[in-house]
């Protein structure tokens, strides 16, 4: 079952998302105590690694400590560039290889997790056999780690011809080889796993597992057992691998931040409402003419520069800027004036300072998660947002770590462009060339308001 998650931003401590969630989801599980190994099935080129570093990632940016144990790492160390027929399950020399490098693997997760270095592993392998499914959790077992098996089953063959080129040639099994033989000997690789793969079926019904058919078409999950599991499992679900982008803008530049105050619902400027005329053409000038959706947040400033954009709106209160709480409607030198010691930690401890009635960067991570989910489900989107709130959901894409994404420059009057490719999100500025001031403020910088002007080079 899939929890609901309703984030009452009020009476979130100054905690992370498990404590949070354990309050919410009222069910008594203790969440951080769960450990649980995601162990990866399939062929190869089913996106396994694709799919267990995206959702590290995202529990990272949650704060819930994950890692990725990858056996074909491992097994390169003693076998760097293998040929086909070193997976040939009659090559008992590759069978003792790819054994020893699945056992090492196994053996360095175990001890990550009674370090206490993480809360959900992924072993990403084959784990094509029932046996070897069986010993994992078996070896897990053991140490009290939950498993939780996730299939990804694909026969759309040219779907799984552009995988290779996409990824498998340029893998470092085939440095130095021609892309072409690489390919073929991949395919090839892809016979001798056929020969004993198992997909997961009734035999292992005692097992809890999610099946991810021809990339999410169907979904199948089998005893599913707690809050965590199944905020992975939903998580899972919710990924596609249509090529697309999304975008992300600050709204126009407000009079608030000319005045420099924080907060607040203020209308744009002169030069904001140049930038909000602008923006179409800069727009198409990125999208061409693909078919864009629109998310504001709810308030003034976001909603009158996405006014001119001729695509559907959606305004989101999740996407309203950080809560100042006390502080709406100062300036940052009135801050430091008013309360120094508040300002001071905040400097100290961006990420996790919450405002005297109002928010931290780390609340806000918590009412974007469904933003987020909502984001990987959908194709092109464009966002209109906030300063704050565009750092988070940047941080999201881009793998920021919390030490670093409240201190991010996002200037006023530029177009991000972001496109999820393999591995890796690509990234694209495009200033709109009016001029706007800079509201960004160094860490441990005096608070006078920044003249600077930005956007306009
Ligand atoms: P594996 O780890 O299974 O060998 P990779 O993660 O290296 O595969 O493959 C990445 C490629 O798989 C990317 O081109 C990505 O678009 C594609 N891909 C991602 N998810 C899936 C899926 N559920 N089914 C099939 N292909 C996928
Ligand atoms: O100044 C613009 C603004 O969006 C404020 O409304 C908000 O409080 C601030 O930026 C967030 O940035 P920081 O976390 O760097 O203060
Ligand atoms: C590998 O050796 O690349 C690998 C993933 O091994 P296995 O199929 O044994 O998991």
């Amino acid at each position: 079952p899939v929890h609901s998650f309703s984030p009452k931003l009020s009476s979130v401590p100054q905690g992370d998302f498990i404590r949070h969630s354990r309050k919410t989801n009222g069910s008594g599980v203790q969440a951080d105590d769960t450990r649980i190994c995601v162990v990866m099935v399939g062929l190869p080129a089913r996106g396994k690694s694709l799919i267990a570093q995206k959702a590290v990632r995202y529990l990272h940016w949650l704060s819930i400590k994950a890692k990725v144990f990858n056996v074909g790492q491992y097994r390169r160390t003693a076998t760097p560039n293998p040929s086909a027929e070193f997976f040939d399950t009659s090559n008992p020399e590759g069978e003792r290889l790819r054994r020893a490098a699945a056992e090492a693997a196994v053996a360095d997760m175990v001890k990550w997790f009674k370090e206490r270095q993480g809360l959900i592993a992924f072993l990403d392998a084959t784990n094509s056999t029932k046996d070897r499914r069986r010993w994992i959790q078996e070896r897990c077992d053991q140490d009290n780690i939950e498993t939780l098996f996730v299939e990804s089953k694909c026969d759309d063959e040219d779907l799984i011809m552009s995988n290779i080129l996409e990824v498998k040639t340029t893998s470092p099994d085939y440095v130095g080889q021609d892309p072409e033989v690489a390919a073929q000997d991949f395919r090839n690789r892809i016979r001798n796993y056929e020969k004993v793969y198992q997909t997961i079926d009734e035999d292992e019904s005692d097992l809890t597992y999610v099946k991810l058919i021809n990339v999410g078409h169907q979904v199948i999950i089998n005893r599913i057992q707690d809050y965590l599991q199944s905020r992975v499992v939903y998580y899972l679900m919710n990924l596609h691998i249509k090529p697309r982008s999304i975008w992300l803008s600050r709204h126009g530049e407000s009079n608030f931040n000319l005045s420099g105050q924080i907060g607040g619902d203020a209308d744009i400027s002169e030069r904001g409402e140049l930038y909000a005329r602008r923006l179409p053409e800069l727009v198409a000038q990125s999208a061409g003419d693909t078919k864009l959706t629109i998310w504001t947040s709810t308030l003034k400033r976001t909603i009158q520069t996405a006014r001119f954009l001729p695509f559907e709106k959606l305004e989101w209160k999740a996407l309203d800027e950080l809560d100042s709480g006390v502080c709406d409607g100062m300036t940052y030198g009135e801050i430091e004036e008013k309360y120094p010691e508040d300002f001071k930690a905040r400097d100290d401890d961006k990420y996790n300072y919450r405002y005297l009635g109002g928010e931290s960067y780390r609340d806000v991570v918590i009412r974007l998660e469904p933003i987020i989910m909502e984001l990987e489900r959908s194709e092109n989107i464009l966002i209109v947002t906030h300063q704050a709130i565009l750092r988070c959901i940047y941080a999201y894409f881009m793998n920021v770590p919390q030490e670093r994404s409240p201190w991010m420059e996002v200037p006023l009057h530029t177009l991000i462009k972001l496109t999820p490719k393999a591995y890796k999100t690509e990234e694209e500025r495009m200033p709109a060339k009016i001029p706007a001031v800079s509201t960004f403020r160094e860490k441990g910088s005096s608070a006078k308001h920044q003249e600077k002007e930005e956007g306009g080079d």
